[in-house]
């Protein structure tokens, strides 16, 4: 059995935290003090803390005024119930500390007299862990073969790398968090983790209760402010939009001081055949046919309620559309010195493809593929750089955000689920699908062939219409292209229903912004030399085809 928890007492007074301290830690507690606010703070954002006791009086205790212990209450980190304990009895410090605010939570969960004695505080105690704090002491955890609390600490980008005193305290914070998380199981088996791609950690687990086997779930983990932030866009815009077919948030988030989880069903009725859409579009037996009737579904019946909400930008929301992009993506400003230096890597760089680009001043660059030579703008110029004149967005709406072939899973009847609601909210109404457009071009295309790729974008970005039919001419047949194009086609008649227009500029233009992230790439330097795939250089291309095209049509 686990320790019962850690339990913060808080009084100026030196002899009631001995006191207090020592019999809570005599009835099975582990114990930190604190005779100060400042103290206090100061430990719960560094230490887990499950409750805090604390007195009213904790600058002057002969200052009938001193509150100073409610004011602590109201500051000291939310996610930690709070009892208070004094010796003095004011029945509006009491309805002061129990009252719940607008937003329904009281400063504390209970109010203890002093007077009354230390049983009366144990009792207050225990209550608050029963009922708020939940731990679950007797939870036996085990681990599949190569599994750790290490190995889940490692999946964090912010622990890379980082020092080892740090990285043990947040193997104890995520242990806090999964008996927590799991407060009625009895035992708990970590079965595996799957990388995703933000800063967080996706562990599933298969608990039971006594004899009895639970369902597998996913328990997401990682800095505190991002798990709390994807909670808030469950809950959002997630929970009330029953049709989107997603996964289930289960119950509530945890914290400790640096880390949060949460815990959301596995989606699908039959979890072990769900597939990432990514893998799911390159399995040779998939028909593309099948793959644009997901895409449908993904877009008419999983995302069909959240596009419902679309509708003129407000005032507020009047902003063009690279702004929109710069902020979700996000390009900030310093991102646009990364992304010039992107671009010389890929003009000047040792790599064999930089021999098509050639830099033709500060805004132009040569491009030479397939025997012809042309002209075209600096993508990172014209986006990022020269300010131009975007329009702002016809249209917004709920969008997911995040729309990789990581985030949309596949069950076996092809239909796709919803994950990872990070970047949720409302965005340009075309955003979703103008990223899966990148995906296709630059992830699930699998070819090393640049003139090849070159075809697909001679063929997808002239069309003045998104209705028009993308045909590539290629010589050799290479089954992706095909592919490729059927299933862009599919995307672009989807955003034309989305978008109530055939116009592809705000299409197009959206898409600009999803190729020059995936140009930017987050690939490893090999050496000094900043190895570039040719997945980059597509979508370098690409962005710089888009640009010209948006040129031509003077779209700024
Ligand atoms: N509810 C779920 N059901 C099944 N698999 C999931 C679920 N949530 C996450 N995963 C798996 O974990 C991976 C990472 O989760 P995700 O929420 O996308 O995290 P990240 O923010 O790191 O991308 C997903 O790509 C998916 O494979
Ligand atoms: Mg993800």
């Amino acid at each position: 059995m686990r320790n019962k928890g850690r339990v913060l007492v808080v009084d100026n007074n030196p002899k009631v935290l001995a006191s207090v301290g020592d019999f809570l830690k005599a009835n099975g507690y582990s114990v930190s003090t604190a005779d100060s606010p400042q103290q206090a703070l100061k430990l719960t954002q560094e230490e887990i803390v499950h409750l805090a006791i604390i007195d009213i009086r904790l600058t002057d205790d002969y200052d009938e005024t001193d509150v100073s212990g409610l004011d602590l209450a109201a500051t000291l980190d939310p996610a930690i119930p709070k009892i208070i304990l004094t010796a003095y009895e004011d029945i509006n410090l009491i309805i002061r500390s129990l009252s719940p605010d607008r937003r329904g939570t009281a400063l504390a969960v209970d109010f203890v007299l002093k007077r009354l004695g230390p049983y009366k505080l144990l009792e207050a105690v225990e209550k608050a862990f029963r009922s708020k704090v939940r731990l679950n002491t007797r939870m036996e955890i085990t681990w599949e073969k190569g599994l750790s609390w290490r190995v889940l600490v490692e999946e964090l980008k912010a622990y890379r790398g980082g020092d080892e005193s740090e990285k043990r305290k947040a193997e104890e914070e995520l242990e806090d968090l999964v008996v927590r998380l799991l407060d009625r199981a009895t035992a708990l088996k970590m079965l595996r983790v799957i990388s995703g791609r933000g800063g967080c950690g996706v562990v599933i687990a298969r608990p039971s209760f006594g004899r009895v086997m639970g369902e597998d779930m996913v328990i997401k983990f990682g800095p505190r402010k991002t798990v709390m932030a994807e909670f808030a866009n469950y809950k959002r815009w997630v929970e009330p939009f029953a049709a989107v077919r997603s996964t289930q948030l289960r119950g509530e988030p945890v914290r400790t001081p640096h880390l949060g989880a949460i815990k959301y069903s596995f989606v699908g009725e039959r979890p072990g055949r769900l597939v990432h859409f990514n893998d799911y579009y390159l399995r040779d037996n998939v028909p593309v046919e099948s793959i644009a009737e997901t895409l449908r579904y993904l877009f008419k019946e999983c995302c069909g309620l959240w596009y419902k909400s679309k509708r003129k930008p407000g005032d507020r929301e009047r902003i063009p559309l690279d702004v929109w992009y710069r902020k979700q993506l996000p390009f900030q400003e310093k991102h646009v010195k990364e992304l010039r230096d992107v671009v010389e890597g890929l003009v000047n760089g040792e790599q064999p493809l930089a021999r098509h680009f050639r830099r033709q001043g500060p805004d132009r660059l040569e491009v030479t593929l397939d025997g012809e030579t042309v002209s075209l703008p600096d993508p990172v110029h014209f986006a990022l750089v020269a300010k131009s004149s975007f329009p702002v967005p016809s249209l917004v709406a709920i969008t997911h955000g995040d729309l990789n072939g990581t985030n949309i899973l596949v069950d076996g009847e092809g239909k796709a689920w919803l994950i990872d609601f990070f970047k949720t909210g409302w965005g340009p109404v075309l955003r979703d699908l103008a990223e899966m457009e990148s995906v296709v071009k630059f992830e699930l295309l699998q070819t090393d062939d640049l003139l090849a790729r070159y075809a697909l974008e001679k063929a997808s970005l002239w069309p003045r219409s998104l209705k028009h039919p993308i045909q590539v001419e290629y010589p050799s047949r290479l089954a992706g292209l095909g592919r490729a194009a059927t299933v862009i086609q599919q995307l672009r008649a989807l955003a034309c229903d989305v978008a109530e227009t055939d116009d592809p500029r705000e299409y197009y233009t959206s898409f600009l912004f999803y190729a020059l992230k995936e140009m930017a790439g987050f690939k490893p330097r090999v050496g000094a030399e900043r190895h570039f795939s040719v997945g980059q250089y597509h979508a370098f291309l690409s962005a710089a085809m888009v640009c010209e095209t948006l040129e031509r049509w003077g779209s700024r």
